[in-house]
C-alpha cells in the first residue's frame, strides 16, 4: 500500500478570535476525503519568535531549536495549503515571519492558497503568490476567495456560523485540495 501524502495547512491569522482556524478546520476535512493526511500547522500555537537566525535562511545552516523544528515539519510535507486573512491589503506578517525562516525546503513543494476577507482576501492572496512563486513552491492552481458577507459576523466580530461561511466556496475549496493531493501523490511516487 503507497504512503498518504502528507498536506500542511498553515494557518495565517494568530488573533485569540478568528476566522482562520474554522476555514483551516474545514480545509483538513477536505485534505482527508482527498486521501490524505492533514497536518495543521497553526502559527499561533507554534509561536515561532521573529526571525532569529544568524545565517540567511538560503545557506539551510538553522540553529535555534524552533528553527529546526518549524524546517523538519515543512521537510516532512508532500503539499501545503496556506490559509490567510487580508490585512490592509497583504497576508498577515506571522506568515510571512514562519515562511522567511526557511529556503530549500519549500521549493518545488505543491501549494495552494485559501484567503478570506471582504473581497475574499484577494490582495492578500495576490501578494503570497508573488512570494511562493519567487521563493519557488509550485502552486497546484490559483486557489479559492472566501467573500464575507455582512450576515457572516454578531456585534464582537464573532463568525456566527462558520460552516455556513465555508459552505458558500466548498464546491472550489473541495476542487483545490484535490488538485493539491493529486500533485502531493505525484511527488510522493517520484521521490
Ligand atoms: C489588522 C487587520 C487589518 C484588516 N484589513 C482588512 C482588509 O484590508 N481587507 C479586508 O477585507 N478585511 C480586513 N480586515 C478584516 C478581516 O478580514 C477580518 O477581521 C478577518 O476575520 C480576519 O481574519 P482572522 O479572523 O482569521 O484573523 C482586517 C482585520 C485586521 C485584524
Amino acid at each position: 500500500m503507497s504512503a498518504r501524502p502528507q498536506i500542511g495547512i498553515i494557518v495565517g491569522s494568530t488573533r485569540p478570535v478568528r476566522v482562520g482556524r474554522t476555514v483551516a478546520d474545514e480545509i483538513a476535512t477536505l485534505v482527508e476525503a482527498a486521501g490524505a493526511d492533514a497536518d495543521m500547522l497553526d502559527l499561533r500555537e507554534i509561536g515561532l519568535p521573529l526571525l532569529d537566525e544568524a545565517m540567511t535562511p538560503a545557506t539551510g545552516v538553522r540553529t535555534n531549536p524552533h528553527s529546526i523544528a518549524w524546517a523538519e515539519r515543512i521537510v516532512a510535507l508532500d503539499g501545503v495549503v496556506f490559509v490567510t486573512p487580508d490585512y490592509n491589503a497583504g497576508y498577515p506578517a506571522a506568515l510571512k515571519n514562519a515562511i522567511d525562516y526557511l529556503k530549500g525546503e519549500w521549493v518545488g513543494k505543491p501549494a495552494v492558497v485559501v484567503s478570506y476577507g471582504w473581497a475574499g482576501g484577494r490582495s492578500a492572496a495576490a501578494q503570497l503568490h508573488a512570494v511562493l512563486d519567487h521563493i519557488g513552491l509550485v502552486r497546484t492552481g490559483d486557489g479559492v476567495r472566501m467573500p464575507f458577507e455582512g450576515a457572516d459576523f454578531d456585534e464582537s466580530q464573532r463568525l456566527l456560523d462558520g460552516q455556513a461561511f465555508v459552505g458558500r466556496s466548498i464546491d472550489e475549496l473541495r476542487e483545490s485540495v484535490t488538485g493539491l493531493v493529486a500533485a502531493a501523490a505525484k511527488e510522493l511516487v517520484a521521490a
